[in-house]
C-alpha cells in the first residue's frame, strides 16, 4: 500500500523586492518547522515553494529601475531562493511563475474552466492610454484625490489620507505611462461567478472546516456573510500568463487565479513522473500563508479545484499568522521598515537558529505580535546562552571529568529507591516525557511556539535537575554521580532530536558533541510512539563539548536599531516603492515670488565627498560657499560615488535650518533633478559662476 502524501506549500513570495522577517514569521518559518517534524515521523511530505513574478508591483518597480519586468524577476528570484536557502528552510523545490511549465499548467486549467462553462464574460468600460496603446491598472491611473484634493492619488488609493478609490472617482485622471488624460474603452473579461460558487460550495466547505485555526475562519465567515461577488479572473495587461484564447491580445490571466496554481506546476518540476499523486486522492494539502492571502487560498483556490473538477483535493489545512510588527510599528517596505533576511544573514553571519528560536517564539499566530532587537538579545542570551547552551554544556564538561566522556555502563546500579536523588529523578523523567508529548502535540496543532517552549522546558527541567542533585559535589559517591551525568546525558539527546525540528545547524552540533546519530526507524518511533529511555547506549562515547551559543552584546542590538532608523530618516516617504511615479508629476499648488524669495540658492564647490559609515544612502560634502566651507550630508549614495562628486560646481539651499543627522550636523541641501527612471542629476550652471554666486 502506497503511503498517504502530504503536500505543504508556503505562500510563493512576490519577486518584486527581497524577504524579511514578517514573511518569515508569517509563512516560512512554522512550515519548515512543520515539514521537518512530518519528515522525522516518516511522512512523505513535499515541501513545495517558488516566487510569485506577475501582477502589476512588478511591471511597476521594473519601470522605475528602467529595467524589463522579466530582468527584475530574474533578479529577485536569484536573491530569494539563495536567502532562503542559506537560512535553512528546506524546500524541496523552490520554483517560479515564469516557468513556461506553469504558463502551461495556469492555462490548461483556465481553458478547461473556460470549456466547462465555469466563467461569465463580461464588458466592462475601463481607462486605456492611447498614446501607449494600453489598457491601465489601476496603480497607474493618478489624478486628484476626491476626498483630501491630492493632486497625485492612484487609481486604487490616496497615499496620502488613505482613502481606498476606484479609477472612476479621480477627478482630472491622467496616465502615469504618457501624463496623458486615460479614454474609456470596453473590454472583456472573464468573471469567477463567487456568488453561485457560495451557494452550490464554499458555505458548506467553509463551514465543515471545524479544526480551522479561529482567526481564518473568522475571515473566511466575514467574507461569506458579505456575500461575495465575480471577480475577474483576467486582466488587460502584458505581463503574465497571456490568455489562452485566440485573438484576445494583451490579456493575461489574474495573478491570484495564476499564482496558486503555481503549487501544482512546482509539484510537477518536482515529482514529473507522479506530481498528481500528492494533489489527488487521499492527499492531504496544507497551505501555510500570511492573514492577507486568507480570501484567495480559503475561498478562491478551493472553489477553483472544486469547478475543475478532475479530482485535485482541496485545502485541508491554512494555518494562517496575523502580521509581526517591527520596534513598535508596522513592517513598511516602501518606508523599509523592514529586517531584510538577507541583510541579517550578512551582518550577523552563524546567527540563523538564534533567529529561528526568537521569531519561532512570537509568531503572530492569533494575533500581530512583535519583533524588536532588544527581545531578541535577552531571548538569545536568557534562553538559549543561560538555559538550553549552559545545560548541554554543563553535563559535557562534567562527563569529560567525570564519566571518562562516556555514557556510564554500570548494569543493575541505582540509587536507593526513595532517596532525594531517586526521587528527584523520578518526577524530573515524567516531567521531561511529558513535555515531549506535549510538543509533538502543539505541532501537529500548529501551535508552534508552545512547541517551542515546550523544548526550553525540556532543558529548563535539565538544569533544575543538575542543580537539586549536585552531582560535582558527589565526592564520594561516585557511581550515583555518573548516574546522574547518564540522566543529564539522555536528556541532552532529547534536546538534540527536538532542535532537529527547530533549530538545524543546533541540533547538528549537539549531534556532534554527543556523538548521536540515530537512524531513521529510531527517530520515526520516538516522533510516532513517545521517548524510550534510553537514547544514548551504556559505554557510548561522547564527542567534544563546545559552546552552542555565543552572548549577544548590546553593541550589537544599539548597530541594529540605529541602522533601522537611518533607513526610515533618510528614505523618501514620498515615493513608496511599488507605486508608478507619475511622470512629469503635477505641479504643486502656486505660491507668490515672496514664498520662492525666501529660497537663498547659491552656486558652490563641491571640495570632498566621503561616504558616512552605517548610512548607506549618505554621502558628507564640504562645500565651498565663497564664505567659507560648509559640510551637507545629501542622500545620494545610492546614485553617485565620493570621486564623481568631488570637484562639482552645484547649486546650494543655503538657508535651509540646519539638521544633524549620524551625528553630523548638516548645513543646507544640495539640489537635484531627478528623472523619469529616477536617476539623479546636479543642477550646475551653464557657464563659470564662482563660488557665492546667487541664484533667483
Ligand atoms: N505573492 C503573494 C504574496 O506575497 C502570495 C501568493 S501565494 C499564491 O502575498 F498562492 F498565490 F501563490
Ligand atoms: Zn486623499
Amino acid at each position: 500500500m502506497s503511503q498517504r502524501k502530504i503536500t505543504v506549500t508556503a505562500a510563493l513570495p512576490y519577486a518584486n523586492g527581497p524577504v524579511h522577517l514578517g514573511h518569515l514569521a508569517g509563512a516560512y518559518l512554522p512550515a519548515d518547522f512543520y515539514v521537518r517534524w512530518r519528515r522525522l515521523r516518516g511522512d512523505d511530505v513535499i515541501f513545495i515553494c517558488g516566487s510569485d513574478e506577475h501582477g502589476v508591483p512588478i511591471t511597476i518597480r521594473a519601470r522605475k529601475e528602467g529595467i524589463s519586468p522579466q530582468e527584475l524577476v530574474d533578479r529577485n528570484h536569484a536573491l530569494i531562493r539563495d536567502t532562503f536557502d542559506r537560512f535553512g528552510i528546506s524546500f524541496d523545490h523552490y520554483g517560479r511563475t515564469s516557468d513556461p511549465l506553469h504558463h502551461e499548467t495556469a492555462s490548461e486549467m483556465f481553458s478547461d474552466l473556460l470549456q466547462k462553462g465555469a466563467f461569465t464574460e463580461e464588458v466592462t468600460e475601463q481607462f486605456y492610454d492611447e498614446e501607449a496603446g494600453q489598457f491601465l491598472a489601476d496603480r497607474y491611473i493618478i489624478g486628484t484625490c476626491p476626498v483630501c484634493a491630492n493632486p497625485n492619488a492612484y487609481g486604487d488609493q490616496c497615499e496620502k489620507c488613505g482613502s481606498t478609490l476606484s479609477p472612476q472617482e479621480l477627478k482630472e485622471p491622467r496616465s502615469a505611462l504618457s501624463g496623458n488624460p486615460p479614454v474609456l474603452r470596453p473590454t472583456k473579461n472573464w468573471y469567477l461567478p463567487l456568488d453561485r460558487l457560495q451557494n452550490e460550495f464554499l458555505n458548506q466547505y467553509i463551514n465543515s472546516r471545524d479544526n480551522w485555526k479561529t482567526n481564518v475562519l473568522g475571515q473566511c465567515r466575514s467574507w461569506l456573510n458579505e456575500g461575495l461577488r465575480p471577480r475577474a479572473m483576467t486582466r488587460d495587461l502584458d505581463w503574465g500568463v497571456k490568455v489562452p484564447v485566440a485573438g484576445e491580445d494583451g490579456k493575461v490571466l489574474y495573478v491570484w487565479f495564476e499564482a496558486p496554481i503555481g503549487y501544482i506546476s512546482i509539484t510537477r518540476r518536482l515529482k514529473p513522473a507522479n506530481w498528481q499523486e500528492y494533489w489527488t486522492g487521499d492527499a492531504e494539502l496544507i497551505h501555510f500563508i500570511g492573514k492577507d492571502n486568507i480570501v484567495f487560498h480559503c475561498i478562491i483556490f478551493p472553489a477553483m479545484l472544486h469547478l475543475y473538477d478532475h479530482g485535485f483535493v482541496v485545502p485541508k489545512q491554512v494555518p494562517a499568522n496575523e502580521f509581526l510588527n517591527l520596534e513598535g510599528d508596522k513592517i513598511s517596505t516602501s518606508r523599509n521598515w523592514a529586517v531584510w533576511l538577507h541583510e541579517y544573514m550578512d551582518e550577523l553571519p552563524g546567527k540563523e537558529d538564534e533567529l529561528r528560536y526568537v521569531l519561532g517564539s512570537i509568531l503572530p499566530e492569533t494575533k500581530d505580535s512583535e519583533f524588536t532587537w532588544k527581545d531578541w538579545q535577552t531571548r538569545i542570551n536568557s534562553e538559549l546562552v543561560g538555559i538550553l547552551g549552559n545545560f548541554v554544556n554543563r553535563v559535557l564538561v562534567l562527563s569529560g571529568k567525570f564519566t571518562d566522556k562516556r555514557v556510564p555502563d554500570m548494569p543493575g546500579f541505582a540509587p536507593e529507591s526513595g532517596s532525594p536523588v531517586a526521587e528527584i529523578w523520578k518526577e524530573t523523567d515524567q516531567a521531561v516525557l511529558a513535555a515531549w508529548r506535549e510538543m509533538n502535540a502543539h505541532i501537529e496543532a500548529f501551535r508552534f511556539r508552545d512547541a517551542l517552549a515546550a523544548m526550553m522546558q525540556i532543558a529548563r527541567l535539565g538544569n533544575r535537575f543538575l542543580a537539586a542533585t549536585e552531582p560535582w559535589k558527589m565526592k564520594d559517591d561516585y557511581r550515583t554521580r555518573a548516574w546522574v551525568l547518564d540522566r543529564g546525558l539522555q536528556i541532552c539527546a532529547c534536546l538534540q532530536l527536538a532542535a532537529e525540528v527547530f533549530l538545524p545547524a543546533t541540533a547538528a552540533r549537539l549531534s556532534d558533541q554527543l556523538n548521536y546519530k540515530p537512524d531513521a526507524a529510531t527517530r520515526k518511533q520516538y516522533w510516532k510512539n513517545g521517548l524510550e529511555w534510553p537514547l544514548l547506549p551504556a559505554g557510548h562515547e561522547l564527542g567534544e563539548a563546545g559552546l552552542l551559543f555565543r552572548q549577544v552584546e548590546d553593541e550589537v542590538v544599539e548597530q541594529q536599531v540605529k541602522k533601522l532608523q537611518s533607513m526610515i530618516s533618510t528614505h523618501s516617504a514620498e515615493m513608496p516603492e511599488e507605486t508608478a511615479a507619475a511622470f512629469p508629476p503635477a505641479l504643486k499648488d502656486t505660491i507668490q515670488y515672496d514664498d520662492f524669495a525666501k529660497l537663498d540658492i547659491r552656486v558652490v564647490k563641491v571640495l570632498t565627498a566621503e561616504a558616512v559609515p552605517k548610512a548607506d544612502k549618505l554621502l558628507k560634502l564640504t562645500l565651498d560657499t565663497g564664505m567659507g566651507e560648509r559640510t551637507v550630508l545629501s542622500g545620494i549614495a545610492q546614485h553617485f560615488k565620493p570621486e564623481e562628486v568631488a570637484g562639482k560646481t552645484v547649486l546650494w539651499l543655503g538657508n535651509l535650518a540646519p539638521r544633524k543627522m549620524r551625528g553630523i550636523e548638516s548645513e543646507g541641501m544640495i539640489l537635484m533633478a531627478e528623472d523619469a527612471q529616477g536617476r539623479l542629476h546636479f543642477v550646475q550652471p551653464a557657464g563659470d559662476a564662482e563660488p557665492g554666486s546667487t541664484v533667483s
